[in-house]
């Protein structure tokens, strides 16, 4: 509380949708995050974000808005504070973030009166696929799916030695673009591949078995489709696998590419390698996530 103003700060971790094979279901919460603060105030206002997205439209906005309708209330006007660690277009689940934040933000002023479920509902409604929701909402790991126009999300373990190096180039993917390069249809043979790869690839991240996640990240589906939109994937995916990488994988619909190893010395150096390899990248390395996002104490 500020005098009689109430204030929320939400946390929303950035999340890496597919995993190779699961294009559309898997999904993984991982260590970086962006948090929203949003003060009750006379009028809505932006802060913390371009010119472009300071105004009633503003993603984070809408989900508020949305969430006090799904609850049959008019929103509270709020003055919207954002510090965003997770970056925009680049495959690190930043609309989540900010769909995630609107929703939460709205249930604290509402007293809490959604349930998990209920929040994953209005967030998939918004974005059009769960697998980015779901574990910035649930955080760790999830498998998510459709069923009459519901979604539903299964929670794994994920192996907490996994070290996720995520390579954020200086270029946006913007994921209508990059859905429209995959194909509309596939042959029965591509499709047993990847049901049978995105099974194995779960198995691979909850046990942390390299030699496995190294088989189970092949995608036949998306990721030949869309490493043309990245230029620097080939190079880099080499580089990667030849540094001792289990897995390379497109994060979401890109830019960013992950590259997997359970060794915290060999996460680092591969880092450095990039890095210096391209300055103008920003390079992390990340853990899974397991706590999804949250109303941070006052
Ligand atoms: N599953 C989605 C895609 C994630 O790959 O297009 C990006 O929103």
């Amino acid at each position: 509380m500020n005098g009689n103003r109430e204030k929320v700060t939400v946390r929303v971790p950035a999340t890496s949708a597919n995993l190779g094979p699961g294009y559309d279901c898997l999904g993984l919460a991982l260590s970086m995050y962006s948090e929203f603060t949003f003060e009750e105030a006379e009028d809505f206002s932006v802060t913390g974000c371009p010119e472009e997205f300071r105004n009633e439209d503003n993603l984070v906005l809408v989900a508020y808005r949305r969430a006090f309708g799904a609850a049959g209330k008019e929103p509270k006007p709020v003055k919207l504070s954002i510090e965003a660690g997770v970056p925009v277009a680049r495959g690190l689940g930043s609309s989540s973030t900010c769909i995630a934040a609107g929703v939460l933000g709205a249930d604290a002023f509402l007293g809490g009166c959604f349930s998990l479920e209920e929040k994953l509902r209005i967030c998939t409604e918004m974005e059009g696929h769960p697998d980015n929701a779901a574990p910035a909402l649930y955080g760790g790991l999830t498998a998510s799916f459709m069923e009459e126009g519901k979604p539903f999300s299964v929670p794994f373990d994920c192996d907490p030695a996994w070290r996720f190096v995520a390579i954020i180039p200086d270029y946006e993917v913007h994921t209508a673009e990059a859905r429209k390069a995959v194909p509309r249809e596939m042959d029965i043979s591509k499709s047993v591949y990847t049901t049978s790869h995105a099974l194995a690839m779960v198995r691979a991240l909850e046990t942390g078995d390299e030699g496995l996640v190294g088989l189970a990240a092949r995608d036949v589906l998306h990721e030949p489709y869309r490493k043309k939109l990245i230029p620097d994937y080939e190079v880099l995916r080499r580089l990667c696998l030849a540094a001792g990488a289990a897995a390379f994988l497109i994060s979401g619909s890109g830019s960013t590419m992950l590259a997997l190893t359970k060794q915290e010395d060999q996460a680092e150096e591969l880092a450095r390698a990039v890095e210096k390899a391209y300055p103008a990248f920003q390079v992390h390395v990340l853990r899974a996530c397991q706590e999804g996002a949250k109303v941070l104490p006052a």
